[in-house]
Formats: C-alpha cells, structure tokens, sequence
C-alpha cells in the first residue's frame, strides 16, 4: 500500500493542510473573485481568436461556436464549484482529482494544468507584446524586428515585449495578493468598458446580409471552432486555485465561478454577433486584432484605438491570474511531496510561494521569448479541456464514495451534468488537431516518468503510518 499509486488524500487533511501554518493570506471575497475570474477570462480569445476562428472556421455562425464552447464550460463550472466549496485549498482540479480519484490521477491532473497555464501564459504574453507593438507603432515608436519576434519569424531573435511583461507580473504576484487583486480589478473594469464600448459603437452597423452564409463550412467547421474559441473561456477554473486566500469559501467560490463564466458568456455571445454582423467574416484572415479592425473598418478610429488600449489591459489581467492560477498549483503540489518541498513554501513577509513563483516566471517568460504563438497556443486548450473531463468524472466518483461529505454547493442533475461536461469537451478534444492531440499524448508520457521517478516515492502520503484507502474502501 506504501506506494500505491490510487491512493487517495482524504478531504480532512486537505482542510487541515490549509490550516496548519504553511498555509497563505485569507483576503479575497466573492467581489474579488468574480472579477479575477473575468481577469483570466477575457483576453486574447474574444480579443485575438474571434477572428481566426470566425474567418477559417466557423463564419458568422461563430455565435453558435460561443455557445457550445460556453455550454461545456457551463456544465464543468458547475462541477469545478461543488469541489471548490467542497475542498477549499489551492491547487484547484489538482486536489480535487487527489480527494476523489488517488493519486495518480491527481498528478495527471496537476501534470496537465502546468501544461494549461504555463502555455497559456507564454502565448497570452506573445499576443500581449503583438498588440503593444501595434499601439507603439500607431503613435510612431518602431522597435526592431529582431527583439519582438521569437527565433524563425519575421528576422527575431527574441521576443522581448513577452517576456518583459512576464517578468512586470511574476513582481506583482511576489510582492502580495491584496496588491494583485487590487491591480486585477483596475484592469478587468477597464476591459470590460471597453467591451461594452465596442457593443454600443458596433451594434448600430450590423448588417443582416454579413450573417449569410452563415455556416460557409459547416457543423464541422462550427465545431472546429468551438475547439479553438474555448480559450476564450478558459481561467474560470483560476478561481478556485485561489480558494486558500478566500474569506468564506464555501460560498464564495462557487458565486465566483458561476458569476465570472455568467458574465463573459452573455459578453462573448454578443460581441460576436455584432463582430460577424460589422465585417463580412472573410476580412479577419488580415487582421490579429479582429475587434479594433471591425471598429477601424466602419470608421470609428477612436474607438479602435482605446479598444486596443483596453484589449492590451485585458490581456495583462489574464496573465495575472493564469500565473497566479500556475503558482498555486505548484504549491499544492510540492505540498503534497510530488514535486520538491522548496516550492510549496511561503514567504515569512510577503505571504506567498515566492520560489515557485519565480520558477513560473523565468519557465514563461523563456517559452515566451523563443517560441513561435502557435505552438504554444494550441496545445492550452487540449490541456484545460482533459482536465475538466476528470474534474467532471470526479464529482460524479465522489457523490458515489462519499455521499454523506457536506456539499455546501451541489452541482444539479448529478450525474446528468457532469456527464455532459464529459461529452462535450470529449468533443471539442476531438475536434482539434491531430497534431496537438499527439502532442498532449507526449506530455503525458512525460508526466508519468516523472511521477515514477520522483512523486510516488516523495509524496506525504507515502509517509503516513495508516493508509486513506480504508476510509473509502468502506
Ligand atoms: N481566456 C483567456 C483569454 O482569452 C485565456 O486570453
């Protein structure tokens, strides 16, 4: 049983975990956590991706793409927050999938968030220095080509920009979370104005006749598209890995979740009604920044440029959240003695994990100065996708093992909902590229090596005297 891989943490000592010293600031409420969601959550998916999704996939039946991505989110968001009000530690689907499924489920999960974020923030970083080039650009200032493009593109040799911005928010996150917030909610009010801003300058030159044909390549391409404006919506899950620096958890980190995925949803339907409606969809295969140039395309040049202003705020708020999401994870993790104790530490005065932090940091920022957007990009989604389907698997396993543990929030029609969520990111999983799928494959093969090397002889649980397993074998 020593090293049983399927062992299980059980939920007491994760709570107590959280209460014995190594544990981090309590400072965020419902409030903070809505808005932190909706930092990670818009940004260079309505911002960046709208357009190539509608232009090569989808076409005016984006809304539709929005809508099924936004469904599989639905489904999962619930099942994220019945655990997160459940097993209010950070670490997020990572110390969901160690309570319900054992360990080596827990690591897969934990393995496969450091590919979501850890990607996630190198490519959201490229398409942040992308936009402030433009904006630099626009008021005369030409940085050379060789220090804002990775190796291969366009003569770069680095992309600087990324990784500077990298580097601005790994400081933040050190110096402490009531700053970060304070910082995010700047931030996620000035996007969201700037959002609302496009809704009320673009809605008046909608044209119907752009909305025909309104699936040039079919339910095929709708669900192509789906696959790829799912980064859209990811970083509602980066709620619940700050549930350790929450008030009352039990209550807020559900209203987090649901609120944040509420709010962008209605958001995301709209501004790509109206986007499809300004520009006949083919026009977004010129442009990177498909809501400034449907703006610039009706005349409305001010309100391009502050959109774009808004657009690079908003991108810097996800990469907030997607590193603070990263670093929690890590600090569970070593918590848990699968990856090194150095990383699980707190900062006597600052109060956060300041050492897995800066390996976040300089692990980023080099991914985002020598590696071409694409790469990075397209495997965030496979990630994030995989791990909701075990979230989802997990809550249906754990109403099964342990029907009795107090639900402070019930996720509905179990095992209905979670069981959709299941299929529908099944689906969208399918439908991405072969290529990326292989990709994810290799990345977990990876994790599992390391997982026999290391984890399973250093984790907490190989230590203890009376196995969990009991307690659940019952
Ligand atoms: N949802 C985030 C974005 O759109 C990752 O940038």
């Amino acid at each position: 049983m020593k090293n049983n891989i399927f062992r299980l943490k059980p939920i007491r000592d994760l709570l107590q975990d959280n209460s014995e010293g190594k544990s981090l600031n309590k400072v965020l409420g419902a409030f903070e956590l809505t808005m932190l969601g909706v930092g990670a959550i818009i940004g260079t998916g309505i911002f960046v991706l709208t357009g190539v999704a509608a232009a090569n996939y989808s076409g005016p039946a984006l809304i539709l793409s929005f809508i099924i991505s936004g469904l599989a989110c639905a489904f999962t968001g619930l099942c994220y927050a019945e655990f997160a009000a459940m097993v209010p530690v950070a670490g997020s689907a990572y110390t969901y999938g160690y309570a319900a499924l054992g360990e080596i489920w827990a690591w897969i999960i934990g393995w496969d968030l450091i590919l979501e974020y850890a990607v996630a923030i190198a490519a959201v970083a490229i398409g942040w220095s992308g936009y402030i080039v433009n904006l630099l650009e626009a008021v005369g200032i030409h940085l050379p080509k060789a220090l804002i493009n990775a190796p291969g593109i366009n003569g770069g040799v680095v992309n600087l920009p990324a990784m500077l911005i990298i580097g601005v928010i790994t400081s933040l996150l050190i110096i402490g979370v009531r700053e970060s917030a304070k910082v995010n909610n700047i931030m996620v009010g000035i996007k969201l104005l700037v959002v609302v801003l496009f809704i009320i300058l673009g809605v008046s030159h909608v044209k119907p006749s752009n909305w025909t044909p309104f699936m040039p390549y079919g339910w095929k391409g709708v669900f192509q598209g789906a696959s790829i404006i799912f980064f859209a919506y990811i970083g509602f899950d980066a709620v619940s890995t700050a549930a350790e620096e929450v008030k009352n958890p039990q209550k807020d980190l559900p209203r987090g979740i649901i609120w944040s995925l509420i709010i962008c949803t209605v958001l995301y339907i709209i501004v790509s009604a109206i986007l499809t409606g300004m520009v006949p969809y083919l026009q977004f295969k010129e442009t990177s920044a498909p809501v400034a140039f449907a703006l610039q395309q009706i005349g409305i040049n001010w309100g391009s440029a502050l959109v774009s202003v808004g657009a690079v705020c908003g991108i810097t708020s996800v990469l907030l959240v997607m590193m603070f999401g990263q670093t929690r994870v890590f600090f569970a993790m070593s918590r848990d003695g699968l990856l090194p104790k150095a990383f699980g530490e707190v900062h006597p005065k600052f109060k956060t994990p300041v050492k897995s932090t800066i390996l976040v940091g300089i692990v980023t920022a080099l991914m985002a100065g020598f590696t071409p957007i694409g790469i990075v990009a397209e495997l965030t989604n496979i990630g994030t996708l995989a791990a909701f389907i075990i979230v989802s698997a997990a809550v249906i396993v754990l109403r099964r093992k342990q029907p009795d543990l107090h639900r402070s929030f019930k996720c509905p029609f179990v095992p209905v909902v979670p069981s959709l969520a299941i299929i529908f990111c099944g689906y969208l999983i399918y439908s991405l590229p072969r290529i990326t799928q292989y990709r994810f494959i290799a990345w977990l093969l990876i994790g599992l090596v390391v997982y026999f090397l290391y984890g399973i002889k250093n984790s907490a649980l190989s230590e203890k005297k009376e196995t969990i397993q009991e307690e659940y074998a019952s």
